[in-house]
């Protein structure tokens, strides 16, 4: 244990004010020496410190004639001396920080007395620090939050340890645990305190380690060497350091027409690897602007796309929406939706007449056309494909000109007098499920031709007409009929002339022309004619018209009008011959 003894005789200077009675001992009655050792701290009790009485110079009888004891103040229980053999041993473990603390060297010092005569010795011992302590970190872990966006260089100042040991048995050295971010920079201030400072060497990535686990070793230069160690927890702060990304570039959905609203549509989805309101995505649309928009709605957390307002596919046949996920930072992505329309047969057909005029001749051969239209219709594929149709016992047919075209064509001739009209019922249906259809209806007049005659309600007249009538007498009055219609339906009567007797039919009867009322011209004598045949005609106002007769036969009736004579017996004389005529007999007898 390696002692150090020092001697030096001479006057003592104390410094202590309980010495002061000690000093006036001295002054007055002694040499004194002074003896120095060095001891490490933490001896047993019991461990020599120094062989006193050797180093003094005094044997063991001395010391103990001299009664030698240690006087001392506030370190004396530190020591003891045992006089019996003259050596100082240690009495109570030494600690030397608790005795000095950071004070180096450090030593303390107290007298050893003798009587008879009076010695007063100085020992100093001065205790040599021991490695008994490890360096220790206040706390157990140190807690670090880093932004990821930390740039490299920066630093990050750490607790420091303490080791109470003096000199190379204090702290020396730190040690970070290897990492990949972070190095050790290590300074000692003005006080020879080492402390420690971590830089930044690689940035940090939150999304890929968002906690990094690091041990901060510090150790000391003894033999052993001692250390001690304090976790580094370093929590990794969000920066917005990713933008959000859509988990598809295109996004494909159908939707049915006429969908009602709130129908779902799709879900986008964008995924931002950063934490907290920097990876909070919000859906919008981008082109407000376009009708697209406004059809739509997203749902601007979920992403969920439903429909707000009415589809026509005759209006659109499909939508593309450009969608923009932004998060919280301003950090974007964007993505296409395309939304195919689904065709609904929503859609009537629809019949446009091109060209119709609701009057046609009667004598128009069949296949004339009679009206030209299209039809349409506003769904595709097979709800838009259309068949025409006729009522079938219409005497028309239809015929496709173009496409999309149709001719309406009589299939047979017409006869005024017996349809003069015809609603025309058109049927355009589409083909699809389930169909849908409209109709329309065309009404064609059969205008009127000429092509009935004049026929008289009777085949043939006859009359009697009682002779001695007076002249212009109306006699009897015959009619006839035309089925066609107005002009042509316009019937005049006259006499066809013929001779009766040698003179024109006319001296004897006239016709009024309007009414067909046969009138007499002059006053028949049954006895000069006894009937009148003649024809009449009856003719219409077409053009050409036409005409048709009949015959009347008129029979004159006799009147007793002349007074008989006798033919026979011829009447010779004025004798009376008597004929008997029944009283019945009728005219003519
Ligand atoms: C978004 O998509 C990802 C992967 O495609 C999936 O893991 C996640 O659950 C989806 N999010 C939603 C809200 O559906
Ligand atoms: C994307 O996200 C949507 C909504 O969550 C999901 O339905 C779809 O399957 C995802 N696509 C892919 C390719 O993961
Ligand atoms: C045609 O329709 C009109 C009006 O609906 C009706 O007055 C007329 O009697 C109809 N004609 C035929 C021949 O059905
Ligand atoms: C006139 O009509 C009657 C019957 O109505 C017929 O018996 C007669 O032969 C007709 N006379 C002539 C000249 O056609
Ligand atoms: C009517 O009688 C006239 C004279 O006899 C004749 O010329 C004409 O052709 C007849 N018409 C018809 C329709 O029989």
């Amino acid at each position: 244990m390696g002692v150090l003894q020092q001697r030096c005789r001479k006057w003592l200077l104390c410094w202590t004010p309980t010495w002061h009675l000690l000093i006036f001992f001295l002054m007055i009655f002694t040499v004194s020496g002074q003896i120095r050792y060095s001891v490490p701290e933490e001896m047993k009790k019991g461990a020599l410190i120094g062989n006193v009485a050797q180093d003094l110079g005094l044997d063991l009888t001395r010391l103990r004639s001299g009664r030698a004891r240690i006087v001392s103040g506030e370190t004396s229980q530190y020591t003891e001396l045992r006089a019996d053999k003259g050596i100082l041993v240690v009495n109570e473990r030494i600690d030397r920080e608790e005795l000095c603390g950071e004070v180096t060297p450090c030593s303390f010092s107290f007298e050893i007395i003798l009587e008879n005569p009076i010695e007063l010795h100085r020992i100093t011992v001065e205790i040599l620090d021991v490695n008994d302590h490890a360096p220790t970190f206040k706390n157990k872990v140190i807690n670090l939050e880093i932004s990821e966006s930390a740039t490299i260089g920066s630093h990050f100042d750490l607790e420091s340890a303490y080791d109470p040991d003096a000199g190379i048995h204090g702290l020396q050295n730190y040690v970070l645990s290897p990492n990949d971010n972070f190095a050790l920079k290590q300074h000692s201030n003005a006080d020879g305190i080492r402390f420690a400072v971590m830089i930044l060497q690689k940035p940090l990535d939150r999304e890929l380690n968002p906690h990094l686990s690091l041990k901060l070793i510090a150790v000391d230069g003894g033999t052993p060497q001692r250390s001690g160690t304090v976790n580094i927890e370093i929590t990794v702060l969000d920066a917005n350091d990713n933008p959000p990304v859509f988990n598809q570039s295109l996004y494909k959905a159908t939707v049915a027409e006429n969908a009602p609203l709130g129908t779902y549509i799709t879900t986008v989805n964008a995924s931002d690897a950063d934490s907290g309101s920097h990876g909070l995505v919000t859906y919008t649309f981008s082109n407000v602007k376009g009708k697209s928009a406004e059809k739509f709605e997203i749902d601007s957390v979920s992403g969920r796309i439903i429909v707000v307002d009415n589809i026509d596919f005759e209006k659109d046949k499909k939508f593309e929406i450009r969608v923009i996920a932004k998060d919280q930072g301003g950090l974007s992505d964007a993505t296409k939706v395309v939304i195919d329309v689904v065709d609904i047969n929503d859609n009537a057909p629809v019949i446009n007449i091109m060209s119709f005029s609701n009057m046609i001749s009667e004598d128009v051969p069949p296949g004339s056309t009679i009206a030209v239209f299209n039809v349409k219709d506003a769904d595709s594929e097979r709800n838009g494909q259309i068949a025409c149709s006729l009522d079938s016992n219409l005497p028309f047919k239809i015929q496709s000109s173009l496409t999309d075209y149709y001719n309406l064509l009589s299939d047979v001739a017409f006869d005024r007098e017996t349809k003069p009209e015809y609603n025309i019922t058109i049927t355009a249906t589409d083909s699809g499920s389930p169909p849908l259809s409209t109709t329309t209806t065309l009404q064609l007049k059969i205008s009127d031709v000429n092509d009935n005659a004049p026929r008289f309600t009777k085949p043939n007249y006859s009359a009697h007409v009682i002779e001695n009538n007076s002249p212009g007498m109306s006699l009897f009055s015959m009619s006839a009929r035309d089925s066609d219609w107005n002009q042509n339906a316009r019937i005049s009567y006259f006499l066809e002339d013929t001779e009766v007797s040698g003179s024109p039919v006319s001296s004897y009867v006239s016709i009024n022309s309007e009414t067909g009322v046969i009138h007499a011209v002059r006053s028949f004598d049954y006895e000069q004619i006894k009937q009148l045949v003649f024809t009449v005609r009856a003719q219409d106002g077409g053009s050409p018209p036409l005409s048709s007769n009949v015959t009347v036969k008129m029979m004159i009736q006799d009147q007793n009008d002349n007074p008989p004579q006798v033919l026979y017996p011829v009447q010779t004389g004025g004798s009376v011959v008597a004929e008997m005529v029944p009283r019945s007999a009728d005219v003519g007898y």
